[in-house]
């Protein structure tokens, strides 16, 4: 295979199914919101966006006394900047409405809602007209044209179908996009692999954490991943790294593109991966207008700068969303396969996974990056937290891959924990265990275990 470019020729397949990188997305492939150039972009923005602040101080009493309080009004948005003089919008505003305060619309005009699981406290409640549903459909449409997806293509779809956005967005953009849909959500992985042999899906579209679950399932059955029919997976709901695109890429044979969402704004296709350049998503600038800001505060940042990723809706009628804060860090960079949209970095982390180890920051994704580069261990990790004393203490388990022996276990245990003091700056006890000993994700992924008692 091509190293890092991903999949070798032979895997590019039938008539219709060459999905190659380097291959830019031929003009009248293009929808009309990425015809755009820049200036009619930035006009576009400013007009929706006004439309937007107007719909939402009309019909949501929380943004009417938010943006009362913060002494601003729909008018006084003139420019796109001037969204910088209004005030936030949080999880926690979603949990102090719940479950309908936020809409914008009468009941009768919502179509659809869903709801992200909430492990803590209530689930936050979204919802869609049917403009909305089609805005939805559209956008995760472009998606997966960028990603190589075209009509005729099947889409395996294993995201879960249910009240989180995962599956049901997959499902109507892919159908959107003029392809041929295998809704399997997530779950009864043997059988999945099974689907996935038989139908010979192009594309996959899940959480790379349960890919790696397929993954496993393709070598259990005794199949070679590589000779799958899949040439695309469409990865997101969670933090990945170029760590482990590389792993997915090799083992499958296949590209591995980003695509970033969240059930507040509208759910996936927020912003996606073009296949040809594989360097960030690009940001649906017709529909989402994105800033970074602070993290701790709530200053603005610049292009360019990492901090907090803060989204306003531009096209939304039942849930028009005002500089919501994901939580979600990453940076701002110009556009290059879609020029006219920025694109955001591969994100880190939330600032709310970022664990606290003895006063050194720690995400996941750091860790995911030394494991994967370490060999004879598999990219299947735990983070386990316990206290020694009065001493927070991190144990990270990873498993080993089945040919590793003994003695190399014992190294590769030695190389991660030293990986992890020479690249984060702390301590840890690294602990290679037998294979298929950790638990499986057959969706977002639960990195963290923490066994500390307060
Ligand atoms: O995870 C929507 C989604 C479904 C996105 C399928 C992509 C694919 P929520 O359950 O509301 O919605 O979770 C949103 O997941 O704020 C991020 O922290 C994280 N996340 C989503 N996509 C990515 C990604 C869906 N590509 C939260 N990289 C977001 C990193 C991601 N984190």
């Amino acid at each position: 295979m091509s190293g890092a470019t991903g999949p070798t020729d032979a895997a590019t397949g039938p008539a219709g199914a060459g999905i190659r990188r380097g291959e830019s997305l031929p003009y009248e492939l293009l929808d009309a919101g990425e015809r755009m150039t820049r200036e009619e972009l930035r006009a576009h923005q400013l007009t929706c966006l006004r439309a937007t602040l107007r719909h939402a101080y009309a019909h949501v009493e929380l943004y009417r006394k938010k943006f009362d309080e913060a002494g601003v009004g729909p008018d006084d948005c003139r420019a796109l900047s001037d969204l910088a003089r209004f005030p936030f919008t949080t999880k926690a505003d979603f949990r102090d409405t719940y479950p309908f305060g936020m809409f914008a619309v009468p009941m009768e005009q919502v179509r659809r809602v869903h709801a992200s699981s909430g492990t803590t406290g209530r689930p936050t409640v979204v919802g869609y007209t049917e403009n909305d549903l089609s805005v939805w459909a559209d956008i995760v449409a472009r998606s997966i044209r960028a990603a190589g997806g075209r009509p005729g293509h099947k889409v395996h779809i294993s995201y879960g179908y249910g009240l989180f956005t995962g599956g049901l967005g997959a499902h109507y953009g892919a159908e959107r996009a003029g392809c041929t849909v295998v809704p399997a959500s997530g779950g009864m992985t043997a059988r999945q692999v099974q689907i996935i042999q038989d139908f010979r899906p192009e594309i996959i579209m899940v959480t790379p954490s349960y890919m790696l679950t397929l993954l496993d399932e393709f070598e259990r059955q005794g199949v070679d991943p590589r000779t799958s029919s899949l040439k695309v997976g469409i990865f997101g709901a969670e933090p990945w790294t170029e760590e482990m695109r590389r792993e997915i890429e090799e083992r499958m044979d296949i590209h591995a593109v980003d695509i970033y969402g969240l059930s507040e704004v509208i759910g996936p296709g927020v912003a996606q991966e073009c296949v040809d350049t594989k360097d960030g998503l690009h940001v649906w600038e017709d529909h989402f207008w994105p800033e970074i800001v602070d993290p701790l505060g709530d200053g603005p940042m610049a292009d360019g700068e990492g901090g907090e990723l803060v989204l306003t809706s531009l096209t939304k009628e039942a849930l028009p969303v005002i500089r919501y804060r994901t939580r979600d860090l990453t940076r701002l960079l110009p556009g290059t396969a879609r020029p006219a949209f920025r694109r955001i970095e591969k994100i880190t982390g939330r600032s709310d996974d970022m664990l606290i180890l003895r006063g050194v920051n720690l995400f996941p994704t750091q860790i995911e990056e030394i494991v994967l580069r370490v060999p004879g261990v598999a990219p299947h990790f735990q983070l386990e937290l316990t206290r020694r004393g009065r001493m927070d203490h991190m144990t990270v388990r990873v498993e080993a891959r089945p040919e590793t022996g003994r003695e190399r276990r014992a190294e590769a245990a030695r190389e991660i924990a030293q990986g992890v003091k020479d690249g984060v700056g702390v301590s840890v006890d690294a602990v290679v265990v037998d294979p298929d000993t950790l638990e499986r994700s057959v969706g977002k992924i639960r990195r963290v275990r923490d066994l500390r008692q307060d």
